[in-house]
């Protein structure tokens, strides 16, 4: 099966294409930006220039493709609006797959669409997928939480450096996922026809509130975290002010799908299902407090390296 990648550079989109390629499908990764992404050329894909919004060059990108798995979006500092990307060239991707005849379609949704369909991104997400379901390419969804990796940034590191950790004070556990796992659950769905045409929502093994995952990193990290409450009602205001701007639309978009995230879902009773339907063995899920773990003991081993190259320079400068 020959697969195409749309957002291969990404945080999700990555993981997709290392254990696409893992598993001996034939990898071809649409980038807008060729060096950026010689990672993935080094890694064995095949990389073919495509802008989604430039839609002219989606269809050359599809020739002889089996499946193609979305899970680009557009990025927060672009000068490309959210609809050109996630609105406009998702049509594009959609009616150029229809085209070329794709056997299947996989693309990265989010959680809550219904309960935001206010927030741009979330109207365009659930557009999208109604637009894949009346396409008639056979499709599958994942409606995904929030990702391990963006915890890193959001927590880890602003203890590590003495900045303020900004939560909102609403007590909802949020069952987020590492996006190696999600990758799974994608490139697995490729093999099971049974999950064909179906949405799938999907989470982690447990919902984790803001205060255990910042009392996890201060005992890792042996530092306490400076944390400062915005309530959820200024995080709307500031995501309605920038939203009035075109150029705050990004901004604001992204500040929404932070306060989208902290809805609390209860996977408990659905998860179970979902790993059997996908034959995952929930003990193959990486769990937070792991990944956490391995991430600072990477960190501190970094740091110890820095340090003795930092030594070693000191003492060839005396000598
Ligand atoms: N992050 C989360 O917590 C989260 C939660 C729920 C759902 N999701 C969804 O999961 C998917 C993956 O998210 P992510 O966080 O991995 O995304 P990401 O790291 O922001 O990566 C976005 C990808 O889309 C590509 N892209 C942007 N504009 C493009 C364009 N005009 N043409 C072609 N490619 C373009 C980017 O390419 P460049 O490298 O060239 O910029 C990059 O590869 C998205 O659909 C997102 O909405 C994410």
């Amino acid at each position: 099966m020959s697969l195409l990648i749309v957002g291969g550079t990404g945080t999700l989109g990555r993981q997709i294409v290392l254990q696409a390629l893992t598993k001996g499908y034939q990898v071809r990764c649409l980038v807008r930006n060729l060096r950026k992404a010689a990672f993935l050329k080094e890694w064995g894909a095949e990389l073919v220039y495509g802008d989604l919004t430039s839609p002219e060059t989606i269809p050359p990108c599809l020739r002889g493709i089996t499946a193609v798995v979305d899970a680009s979006t557009s990025r927060p500092g672009d000068l490309s609006t959210i609809k050109q990307v996630d609105w406009d060239g998702k049509l594009a991707l959609i009616e150029a797959c229809q085209t070329a005849n794709v056997q299947r379609f996989i693309f990265c949704s989010a959680l809550n669409l219904e309960q935001f369909s206010n927030i741009p991104l979330m109207e365009m997400k659930q557009g999208i997928e109604i637009k894949l379901k009346e396409s008639k390419i056979p499709y599958t969804i994942f409606r995904l939480s929030g990702f391990y990796q963006g915890l890193i940034e959001q927590y880890a590191i602003p203890i590590l450096e003495n900045l303020p950790i900004w939560i909102t004070n609403e007590n909802t556990s949020v069952s987020y996922m590492d996006t190696q796992d999600i990758a799974k659950f994608c490139l697995r769905s490729l093999q099971l026809p049974k999950t064909e045409n179906k949405t799938f929502f999907l989470g982690g093994p447990k919902g984790w509130l803001s205060s255990e995952i910042i009392k996890l990193c201060e005992q890792l990290a042996g530092q306490s975290a400076q944390v400062k409450r915005i309530p959820i009602s200024l995080l709307k205001l500031s995501s309605n002010f920038l939203g009035f701007f075109e150029w705050g639309q990004n901004i604001s978009d992204r500040l929404a799908f932070v306060e989208i995230l902290n809805v609390e879902n209860n996977f408990s009773n659905s998860t179970f299902d979902l790993y059997k339907t996908f034959k995952i063995d929930p003990g193959d899920i990486m769990q937070l407090d792991d990944y956490f773990l391995e991430y600072f003991i990477r960190l501190l081993k970094r740091l110890r390296d820095i340090n003795f190259e930092d030594v070693q320079k000191q003492k060839n400068l005396v000598i």
